[in-house]
């Protein structure tokens, strides 16, 4: 029995990793769990997915990787989607996690079988001092269908290291052949498995899903690529793949029943214990974890684990792919944390971090790096959940009971949809509602219901593009018949939803009292009394959202515009019906406008700063605004220099992180004048009272003494838009273009917030991939890698100042390899030349008047011209035919006839065009030359000897 008290997690993780240090494995920091080159990937879901183009033997020879012959690590792993995807079952038992460690030990081509089983045994045995009688070992039991052999070997050495017979175990191509993934390296494994409760045989309840005996390793002996169309191909090498389960090793070495109750999850569940004030951690499973709260604290300690590694290596959340994953990981967590520990979502994972950072952060430094992103990221997709969450719930509610009061058992698939198209609910998240409610799901149903949506929004998106607009007539008509007031639209500056009453409906061509007789999903406008929905306005794009009446009927509005001063909402009914008087609450997307508020204060501080750097002259001609970035036109001569550019866009971010207020009022047009470096875009008109925003002074302040020039210092603007209280809500921002749109006009595009952020990591990527680049020795490679290179690089959005820091280092790679490339071609010249002119200089060819050969050159014709040219200008009559470069790479080949051949009637066109023959291509040039290249590099030998029996027989032909 192991000393449990001395196995800390720490002590584990670094026993294996000093145990396969000795035994000559270079240890190697894990990859990113964002797969960056590998497409079949979600996320890195075992330690070799690094090491794949080894296996495969695709790694460069000029990789770093490509000399390693083992290796061992712990990997950052995450199987919460794809092949491998643990996610429904996390929290429900003692040893599945989204996240976890995994412990591996490589041999590329190197160690086998024999070496692999027996270190693994020492080293559990031995080392960790496992109990042997609650190990069991399995092979793999071979599959005729598949043609594969069973893996007696490996139960031989299993048997060998001293493992009893009834604890070798054949498993089947499910427990015992190890995939990556559909396609991709693979091999028979052999899995160690541990009894938590000792004193028994336990065979039986090997691969059972026995959460008391468990697979702790599984060592791959990969051999196989599995191809697309499933067949396997034998890889040029056998190579060794282990990867042990770092958590559950821990547990069994702590005794401990679970993975939850070791040391690696305490720090975490006090955490939460701290934060929530729940009860303590219990360990408690299934029916015996009467309250679920157990449960939950498995849920939120394993989820902030995959939130914070996956942030830390770029994966945000969104809704495609691996970032929908992330999204339903945080979803699925804030859900239960709020259900279990009625815990206020919004920044409630934030608040978990930093246990995990402090924890963690030794072992993996990036977390402590990005700690300030991922708080950021986490706020702020939480905060957007927050406000789904109630009314989605509420709306599930109501399903549920109509499922119920029908006698039914499941949800219906167009109901699930619902759920997550119109409140964000994850499919996995109402699948666990639903089981709390004993209610199933058909996927299926699911499917057909998001295909059917998706169609529908496809369309009704493309009609109401095309109208929704109020004309002088329709005005009037609101204005005369109608005797509608204009809509209050103030609550647009504040947050959060509002009530408002439906005013009158516009069909597009006329006004109606109800939408009963439209048809759902066709496009429609709604007049309100009062908004808190932006119209396009000054450059911001319009809000979208929804109007609500809950659970009876909802508007979605994709679209929101001012027509003589009533504003229009257009979009679409997507439920239920909406009647003149109705009482509806006013959601627009905030997750989207926080982005442009962003953007919208971004600009004014780049307007203002621009003024700083290029002086007064310089006047807005047009912005635009939306979630994703911000566009400046402005009136300037010339493009902006490098010094400039870092100058502006350095400003603006010290602006930002003085983390300076934001005012707004409503002045009157001609005092707001008066404030001095007040902007106003030239030739607009401005209502009276205008809205002053200035970035920084109490705008009270200003208009008391309006002439002071201090006022210069800050960004006062006109701007109706919405904007951010505090400016360091915008974090940074980065410019990312600078151009010409027309004569005298600039315009620069710019990002903020969290897409400033990303950017910023592609960039740092870039970088790191450039760094590699410049370490690659000169070679194909090398060549290959900067053709890929340049051709990103142009189309990266990233910091124009980062892409031009990126150009210029890579314009010096490429020029040192240009140049290299010179001086090679060079030198192969003079080669060329010395190995005609040394063969002819020794004694035996002094006599000689031809030479038929091969150079020790490239595949260069220009230093064939150089043979010829010598021959031509310096030793006119002897006469030369030569071949340079290879099989793999290609040939090319030139003869020079000298007058002595010549003589005789020999021709180069002749000679050359026989050689043609044979290597492929075409050969020509004046007499007495010739020069050309081969089509078919591999008949080289061919042709050599060609050059010379042609020769041999025409001057055979001749004696006779
Ligand atoms: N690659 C193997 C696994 O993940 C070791 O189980």
């Amino acid at each position: 029995m192991a000393e449990t008290q001395k196995w800390t997690g720490l002590k584990v993780r670094q026993t294996f990793l000093d145990y396969f240090e000795q035994r000559g494995h270079t240890i190697v920091p894990s990859s990113s769990v964002v797969p960056h080159n590998d497409p079949t990937l979600l996320f890195t879901n075992a330690g070799m997915n690094q090491f794949k183009p080894i296996f495969l033997g695709s790694v460069a020879k000029t990789d770093p990787m490509s000399g390693l012959k083992r290796a061992a690590d712990t990997q950052k792993c995450i199987r919460a989607g794809g092949k491998h995807n643990d996610l429904d079952d996390v929290g429900k038992d003692s040893y599945h996690h989204t996240f976890f460690e995994m412990l591996g030990n490589w041999s590329f081509g190197d160690y086998f079988k024999k070496e692999a089983i027996e270190m693994s045994w020492d080293l559990l045995t031995k080392v960790y001092g496992l109990d042997p009688d609650r190990l069991y070992v399995t092979y793999f039991e071979g599959n005729p269908e598949m043609n594969l052999e069973p893996d007696l070997e490996a139960k031989n050495l299993w048997k060998s290291v001293g493992v009893a017979d009834d604890h070798i175990l054949p498993g089947n191509m499910k427990d015992n052949f190890w995939e990556m993934g559909d396609q991709g390296p693979c091999g028979p494994c052999s899995e160690v498995h541990y009894d938590k409760v000792g004193g028994r045989n336990a065979a039986h309840l090997v691969n059972m899903d026995d959460p008391l005996v468990v697979e702790i390793w599984n060592n791959v002996f990969i051999q196989f690529d599995r191809q697309a169309d499933k067949s396997l191909k034998s890889l040029p090498a056998k190579h060794v793949d282990t990867g042990m389960g770092y958590e559950r090793l821990v547990s069994a070495l702590q005794n401990k029943i679970s993975n939850y109750a070791t040391d690696i999850f305490t720090p975490l569940f006090d955490r939460i214990q701290e934060v929530t004030g729940a009860r303590p951690y219990t360990d408690k499973y299934g029916k015996d974890d009467v309250d679920g709260i157990d449960t939950a604290y498995r849920v939120v300690a394993d989820h902030i684990r995959l939130l914070a590694f996956s942030m830390a290596d770029g994966a945000v959340p969104n809704n495609e792919g691996r970032g929908y994953v992330v999204r339903r990981v945080l979803r699925r967590g804030s859900r239960y944390a709020r259900k279990y520990f009625n815990a206020e979502i919004g920044s409630f994972f934030s608040k978990i971090l930093p246990a995990l950072v402090e924890q963690m952060g030794h072992q993996f430094p990036e977390i402590v790096k990005k700690q300030a992103d991922i708080k950021e990221i986490l706020d702020e997709e939480e905060e957007a959940f927050a406000r789904t969450l109630d009314r989605g719930e509420r709306q599930f509610e109501k399903y549920a009971a109509a499922v119920a009061k029908s006698g039914g058992s499941s949800l219906s698939g167009a109901d699930v949809w619902r759920l997550y198209d119109t409140f964000g609910f994850p499919e996995d998240l109402t699948q666990l509602m639903a089981e709390e409610r004993g209610l199933t799901i058909s996927k299926a149903e699911v499917d057909v219901a998001r295909e059917k949506a998706r169609e529908a929004s496809k369309s009704v998106k493309e009609a109401v593009q095309t109208f929704a607009k109020l004309n002088v007539h329709q005005i009037a008509e609101l204005e005369g018949n109608y005797k509608l007031s204009r809509a209050d639209s103030s609550a647009k500056y504040q947050r959060g939803d509002l009530n408002a009453k439906i005013a009158l409906i516009y069909t597009g061509t006329g006004f109606v009292q109800s939408t009963t007789n439209i048809p759902l999903k066709s496009p429609i406008g709604i007049l309100l009394d009062k908004t808190n929905f932006y119209a396009e306005s000054g450059g911001q794009v319009a809000d979208t959202g929804r109007l609500v009446i809950d659970d009876v009927a909802e508007f979605e509005v994709l679209d929101v515009q001012e027509f003589g001063g009533y504003i229009l909402h257009n979009g679409y009914i997507e439920y239920g019906a909406l009647r003149v008087g109705d009482s509806v609450i006013c959601e627009y997307d905030e997750l989207r406008r926080q982005y442009i508020r962003n953007n919208h204060t971004g600009t004014h501080v780049l307007n203002h700063a621009l003024r700083e750097v290029l002086g007064d002259e310089i006047n807005q001609k047009g912005s635009l605004v939306d979630q994703d970035k911000l566009r400046f036109d402005f009136s300037h001569k010339a493009s902006l220099s490098l010094a400039e550019l870092t100058k502006v866009e350095a400003l603006s971010n010290e602006n930002i992180h003085r983390n300076l207020k934001v005012f707004y009022k409503d002045v009157d047009l001609a005092s707001a004048r008066e404030i001095e470096g007040l902007r106003a875009v030239f030739g607009e008109t401005y209502p009276d009272p205008v809205r002053v925003v200035s970035i920084g002074k109490d705008i009270d302040e200003m208009l008391k003494s309006p002439k002071n020039p201090e006022w210069r210092k800050y960004s006062v603007e006109f701007c109706g838009g919405t904007h951010v209280e505090q400016t360091n809500q915008i974090k940074d921002l980065i410019i990312v273009e600078e151009s010409g749109i027309a004569k005298g006009i600039r315009r620069v595009v710019a990002y903020t917030g969290s897409t400033a952020h990303q950017a910023q990591r592609v960039a740092a990527q870039y970088s790191e991939r450039l760094d590699a680049l410049e370490k690659l020795p000169f070679g194909p490679e090398k060549e290959a890698e900067i053709k890929a290179f340049v051709q990103e690089l142009n189309q990266l959005t990233i910091s124009a100042l980062s892409k031009e820091e990126l150009r210029t280092r890579f314009a010096k790679v490429q020029k040192d390899v240009v140049d290299e490339q010179k001086k090679r071609t060079k030198a192969e010249l003079k080669t060329a030349v010395t190995a005609v002119t040394d063969f002819f200089a020794k004694p035996e060819n002094k006599e000689s008047k031809w030479y038929v050969g091969q150079l020790p050159i490239s595949a260069n014709a220009k230093a064939i011209s150089e043979v010829i040219n010598h021959f031509r200008n310096k030793d006119k009559e002897r006469s030369v035919y030569v071949f340079g470069g290879n099989e793999s790479d290609g040939v090319v080949h030139g003869v020079y006839v000298g007058t002595n051949l010549a003589a005789k009637g020999i021709t180069a066109g002749q000679w050359s065009a026989a050689v043609s023959d044979v290597i492929g291509g075409k050969a020509g040039g004046k007499e007495p030359s010739s020069q050309g290249s081969g089509t078919k590099p591999e008949k080289l030998a061919d042709a050599l000897a060609c050059a010379e029996e042609w020769l041999s027989e025409k001057l055979g032909a001749l004696k006779l």
